[in-house]
């Protein structure tokens, strides 16, 4: 395995410096307020230490994938929790920095309503790296993003890993060495996206249950009518995945129709119903499963969780938090159900990461790590 990249708590004496901090800001806002703040309560950690350090910080980040979206209410969060000043533009922060005291913090609006964060524009980032004399990355759920905050910045200033970035790194680590017997359980949907950990986890884990629109896909390349649900762009090509003896399928399936739902086999699927999450019998089925493991890593919802169709995700959290195995889980509506049922504290590790950490999985590094380890 690779060393780590550099981590901020060697950098010695860190007071009075200007440290520019990448933090994971984008946590989902409903109704004017943040319906999650799992991410803020993790980047908080690398806050405090440049805070207690005395380094004076400027912290930035993104939100949403709409460019008008605001920072403004996550710095709303973390002034209720340390002193911070808001920067409405890259300018602007750059003028406050100069005026810095020890410990000081300043937070900047959303980086992505500049398309050259996006780009990863070199003079973007040439622009950005302006605001600090060390640059520290602690974004874990956006390091498998090449923009400039993520591989554009380390080119022009000392870089460091924040410590969410390496208890990330440990933890996700031990997900690729598993207990046996283990359990993979893969959810969500892009099937094109999760092929490569697909076929890499079937050498690694015992059993892998796959669930959500990818399941899906599965029923549809058996042959299958899956209604109106929601499938991967691209079907399922590799067909010996198929009959693969570690790969469990949903036993049932919720459907609606019509405004009604109901449950049945994913044989008896016909064309106007759409499947929007597993049945009883197969929640059944993985507490079997998850009962008699000893490692169960868990990404994606069972259902479409952002429709609504929560149930079995729930469930699953609830019945995964009381069970005896190592528990590591990861992906936004993964980890909202947790959140939602309040109990984090019941898992091993709950990755802020969603495609970022299935990328983490399949390559064992992502483009923000790499970019920190070419520059220490
Ligand atoms: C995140 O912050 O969750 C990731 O960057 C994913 O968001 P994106 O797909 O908009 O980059």
């Amino acid at each position: 395995m690779k060393a780590g990249p550099p981590h901020i708590k060697d950098v010695p004496d860190l007071a009075g410096r200007r440290v520019l901090l990448r933090s994971s800001l984008n946590v989902p806002i409903v109704a004017g307020s943040i319906a999650d703040d799992l991410r803020l309560r993790h980047a908080i950690v690398t806050l405090n230490y440049l805070q207690g350090a005395r380094a004076r910080t400027i912290i930035v980040g993104h939100i949403g994938r709409d460019p008008k979206e605001s920072l403004s209410l996550v710095c709303d969060w973390f002034s209720e929790r340390v002193p911070v000043r808001f920067a409405p533009n890259i300018g602007e922060a750059l003028s406050m920095s100069k005026k810095m005291s020890d410990g000081d913090i300043i937070m900047v609006e959303n980086l992505r309503q500049d398309p050259g964060e996006r780009d990863n524009d070199e003079k973007f980032a040439k622009e950005l790296s302006g605001l600090g004399e060390i640059f520290v990355n602690d974004a874990f759920s956006v390091c498998h993003r090449e923009h400039s905050s993520i591989v554009g910045v380390p080119k022009y200033l000392p870089s460091y890993a924040g410590f969410l970035v390496i208890d990330e790194m440990d933890h996700l680590s031990d997900a690729l060495r598993p207990n046996s017997p283990s359990l993979f359980i893969l959810a969500g949907a892009k099937f094109e996206t999760k092929e490569p950990l697909m076929r890499k986890f079937l050498d690694i884990y015992d059993r892998m249950f796959i669930g959500g629109a990818l399941a899906n896909d599965f029923f549809l390349a058996e042959g299958l009518n899956v209604g109106e649900s929601a499938v991967s762009e691209s079907g399922l090509s590799a067909k010996e995945l198929l009959n693969h003896k570690k790969i469990v399928l949903p036993e049932d399936v919720t459907i609606i129709k019509a405004g009604k739902s109901g449950v049945k086999l994913p044989s008896e699927v016909v064309y106007n119903e759409k499947i929007v999450d597993c049945g009883p019998k197969t929640i059944e089925k993985l507490n079997l499963l998850a009962g008699d493991a000893k490692s169960v890593l868990w990404n994606g919802p069972l259902g479409t969780y952002e429709s609504g169709y929560s149930r079995y995700t729930l469930k699953l959290a609830e019945d995964l938090s009381n069970m005896d195995a190592i528990t590591i889980v990861g992906g936004g509506d993964t980890a909202a159900a947790i959140s939602k049922l309040g109990i984090e504290h019941k898992f091993n590790f709950i990755s802020t990461g969603g495609g970022a950490m299935l990328q983490f999985l399949a390559d064992e590094t992502l483009p923000g790590i790499e970019a920190l380890r070419k520059n220490t």
